[in-house]
């Protein structure tokens, strides 16, 4: 393994770039490699051998395109997936999961909430996290059914969105959250909708940062931070449509390649 291989990302689509925008900001000597899995996308719908299965193809591509360390950058194919690819594969993974634990210590009204798919939400490891903290704090779950659609669509502003929205957090607002977690990796897209809309004292968290940090730390633990002066390469691969995925990834400021490619 080599020190200057890219790192790997894959998600169900154009979301997971919240995360791999993160990555990259805070290692930005790092190549990289992104799989927009836009076709299969909602996995949060699937059951969960539909999204191990998914999880294996984009992670047999992401090793054969010679990466050195994989990011999960969804949550639903994290809590449904990442067990059993870290039990079949001798390879370094990195996963994502909705942030409890901050919100759980933020929190002073002691009642937070948590936007994510189905698959999240249902899986054993967010309930398994969720329960460790259950006890001291009120945890309301929303699906966000309908969000991920209208993301892949590059739907992001319109008035059905806000619509859905709107929808979506009436359960928050009645429990009065001061803190609410968006475990998706789509969701970060949505921040200054969601803040239109909530009041201004809850605070929004995502996963992005520290799924950076924890990039930063394994690669290091590793000996496989990348130390090379050349300018990096960010190839990003979509299975659909590639326009979305470049609006997108162009509000990182990230100079990036756009492909679409069948996988
Ligand atoms: N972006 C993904 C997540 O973090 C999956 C969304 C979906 O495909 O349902 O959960």
């Amino acid at each position: 393994m080599s020190n200057s291989q890219p790192i790997g990302f894959f998600d169900s689509g154009v979301g997971g770039t919240s995360i791999w925008k993160e990555v990259i900001q805070l290692l930005p000597m790092e190549n990289s490699i992104y799989l927009a899995d836009s076709k299969n996308a909602p996995y949060g719908e699937k059951s969960k051998k539909e999204i191990i299965d998914l999880s294996v193809k984009n992670t047999d591509k992401l090793l054969d395109m010679g990466c050195k360390i994989i990011v999960v950058a969804c949550n639903t194919a994290t809590t449904n997936a990442i067990k059993w690819l870290r039990a079949n594969y001798d390879f370094p993974f990195i996963g994502i999961e909705p942030a409890i634990k901050p919100a759980a210590l933020l929190s002073k009204t002691k009642s937070i909430g948590i936007l994510a798919t189905k698959g999240t939400l249902s899986s054993d490891l967010f309930a398994k996290t969720s329960e460790l903290y259950s006890k001291d704090i009120e945890i309301t779950e929303v699906v966000g059914h309908g969000l991920v659609k209208l993301i892949e669509e590059g739907n992001l502003e319109s008035l059905e969105m806000n619509a859905l929205l709107i929808d979506l957090v009436q359960p928050f607002l009645k429990k009065e959250i001061d803190c609410l977690v968006l475990g998706c990796s789509h969701y970060p897209y949505l921040l200054p909708q969601l803040k239109n809309i909530l009041p201004k004292e809850v605070a929004i968290i995502d996963s992005g940062e520290a799924v950076a940090k924890q990039t930063r730390n394994v690669l290091k633990e590793l000996d496989l931070l990348n130390l090379s002066i050349e300018t990096p390469n960010h190839l990003l691969y979509t299975n659909s449509d590639k326009e979305v995925l470049a609006n997108l990834a162009h509000t990182s400021n990230i100079n990036a390649q756009i492909f679409e490619a069948e996988f």
